[in-house]
């Protein structure tokens, strides 16, 4: 056993999990990277570091500074964390119909919140916060989909531990948000096996799948487009919600609390899997279910979970 000296070494070297009894190809195995692990819950505690360190090295980012973001709740929940660690104050945009889980979490860790209009979604808090950024030049915008720190997170941690504990891997398989995922671990193993495949999971455009976006609602990226994204990725698969859901309950069939998204990562995982002979698919589950308990996505009928969806930002 270690014994760390703080909460921020915890973050990372999360575990890898055989889960091939839910493959629909015997041929083909599928493990999964649990991201829940991390000490704020999700794969965004990751670049949360990463934005904040590099803030710091860049010089930024010094003792009494304040940090703005307009997150769609992962980032700003390992922001909160990570600011309070280390003594900066947070403010973080963000639709004004979130869960209240999510608020409770960031209030929990000190973060001041800035509501912007619920209509607009996360887009909506996207543009707030860079009115407010600009009318605040003070403030140290982290903007994580735009930050080179935000791939580089995972080209230096996620995708190194994945190859160092599963270097057969053929394919990777994980959600879009920011991008950072796909861009960083993606290249990573590209770099590792070039015949290495990378499938990015979306909902249909104009639907929501929490912490997911389509490409086709109209914003790219600029991390995706830096990193020349259209390039790296093999394949965009869409899932809808009600997939999402039933592939979260399967998950949950062999003992794994995931949140919603890793249901949409392995409803793809699973069409991967058909689609190929044989193979090994990593997929990334971003975070626990914890966060989305009141969707009533494990236990309630599906058709009332996926339209209770429509109108909650749960995460
Ligand atoms: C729950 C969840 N899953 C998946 C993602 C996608 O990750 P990335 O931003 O690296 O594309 C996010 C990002 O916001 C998320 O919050």
């Amino acid at each position: 056993m270690t014994l760390y000296s703080n909460v921020l070494e915890l973050i990372g070297n999360t575990p890898l999990v055989d889960i091939s009894q839910l493959s629909p190809n015997p041929s083909v195995r599928i493990v999964a990277k649990l991201e829940g692990q991390n000490p704020g819950g999700s794969v965004k505690d990751r670049i949360a570091l990463y934005m904040i360190e590099d803030a710091e090295k860049n010089g930024k980012l010094s003792s009494g500074s304040t940090i703005l973001e307009p997150s769609s709740g992962n980032t700003g929940i390992g922001l909160a964390m990570i600011a309070r660690a280390k003594n900066y104050s947070l403010n973080i945009v963000m639709p004004e119909n979130v869960s209240r889980e999510r608020r409770q979490a960031l209030e929990a860790w000190g973060a001041n919140i800035i509501d912007s209009p619920g209509s607009q979604g996360s887009n909506g808090a996207v543009r707030m916060a860079q009115r407010i950024a600009k009318e605040n030049p003070e403030y140290v915008f982290l903007y994580q989909y735009g930050n080179p720190a935000n791939p580089r997170a995972h080209f230096e941690g996620t995708g190194p531990e994945i190859y160092r504990d599963c270097p057969e891997v053929t394919h990777f398989v994980a959600g879009l948000g920011t991008s950072g995922t796909l861009i960083g671990v993606g290249s990573f193993l590209k770099s590792k096996n070039p015949d290495v495949k990378v499938w990015a999971i979306e909902p249909p455009s104009g639907e929501m799948v929490d912490g997911l976006r389509s490409l086709d609602d109209g914003y790219i990226p600029p991390i995706f487009v830096e990193n020349n994204g259209s390039d790296l990725l093999d394949r965009r698969t869409i899932i809808s919600p009600r997939e999402s859901i039933e592939w979260l309950r399967k998950i949950a069939s062999i003992g794994i609390f995931a949140g919603i998204s890793s249901g949409a990562v392995m409803a793809g995982a699973a069409r991967c899997a058909e689609s190929i002979s044989e193979g090994v698919v990593a997929v990334v589950f971003a975070d626990g279910g914890w966060k989305y308990l009141s969707t009533g996505a494990w236990s309630d009928d599906i058709d009332l979970v996926v339209e209770r969806a429509k109108s909650i930002i749960y995460f």
